[in-house]
């Protein structure tokens, strides 16, 4: 894993929206996988900014969804696709149908999963996969447990998560859907880049198990310490467990990435 560890969040944001700018750039038909959360709305907020500044088309850029809630209707404030139209794709010019997400509100939740996996299948997967993660170690919706799936599919939220989502219902957590649709990890797991960011003293206990610990169903994201081409940019707070951080040459601490 490559890891980086910005001075705090607006540092992060800069360098996470210039690696995936310089993606964009250098291939015009990327296919991008998505996260959304607070963690990346500084990101998307300078991807924007350097999307103008450096004219980036997204005429052929796909994306793909990490996970949406299930029976929250697609126009409510709080789906992940009007989050994603928000804070992102309404700014840049993606086209309409490129921009996907599964459909929590599909009546086949079984076909919906499949139809989903397929048209990543069919995009030729994911280039670059960004990635949020959850204070118990969650990657989309891929909750701990005895065992993760690998396929897009039905997830029963666990109690903090719905807690940690209240946010984007008014800090009402029973407005907070029960259930959602995630990819699995195999989508995660078979891009051929992922870009995992965290800030904040709440994520540093599952970024210290994720980076450092052993791998486990019980810390969904410790797999990405599997993936041959995993970048994680942290700001101090969420580094601040790690306990390997002088004896790690290759963790460039205060080091911008490279673009
Ligand atoms: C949510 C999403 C994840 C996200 C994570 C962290 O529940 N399903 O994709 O990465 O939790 O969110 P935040 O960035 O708001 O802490």
């Amino acid at each position: 894993m490559n890891l980086h560890i910005f001075d705090n969040e607006s540092t992060l944001a800069r360098a996470a929206a210039r690696l995936i700018a310089a993606r964009l750039r250098d291939e015009p038909r990327l296919v991008l996988g998505l996260p959304t959360g607070r963690t990346p709305i500084d990101v998307y907020a300078q991807l924007v900014a350097e999307t103008a500044a450096s004219r980036i088309d997204w005429s052929g850029v796909r994306s793909f969804n990490l996970d949406e809630f299930i029976g929250l209707p697609r126009e409510h404030a709080a789906s992940y696709r009007s989050f994603m139209w928000r804070h992102l794709f309404d700014h840049v010019n993606i086209r309409h149908e490129h921009a996907q997400f599964p459909d929590g509100m599909a009546a086949d939740v079984e076909g919906e999963c499949r139809r989903y996996d397929a048209a990543i299948r069919d995009a030729g997967g994911i280039d670059l996969q960004v990635l949020g993660i959850g204070g118990n170690g969650h990657v989309g919706f891929n909750e701990p447990a005895e065992e993760l799936q690998a396929a897009t599919h039905r997830v029963t939220l666990h109690a903090d998560t719905r807690a940690a989502n209240a946010g984007w219902f008014a800090g009402d957590v029973s407005q907070v859907p029960t259930e959602a649709l995630s990819v699995g990890m195999a989508s995660i797991l078979m891009a051929r880049q992922v870009l995992l960011l965290a800030t904040g003293e709440e994520k540093a206990e599952a970024i210290a198990g994720a980076i450092e610990g052993g791998i486990t169903t019980r810390l969904p994201a410790s797999f990405l310490q599997l993936h041959s081409n995993a970048t994680v940019m942290l700001d101090r707070a969420a580094a601040s467990r790690l306990t390997r951080l002088e004896a790690a040459p290759a963790a460039p601490a205060d080091r911008p990435a490279a673009p």
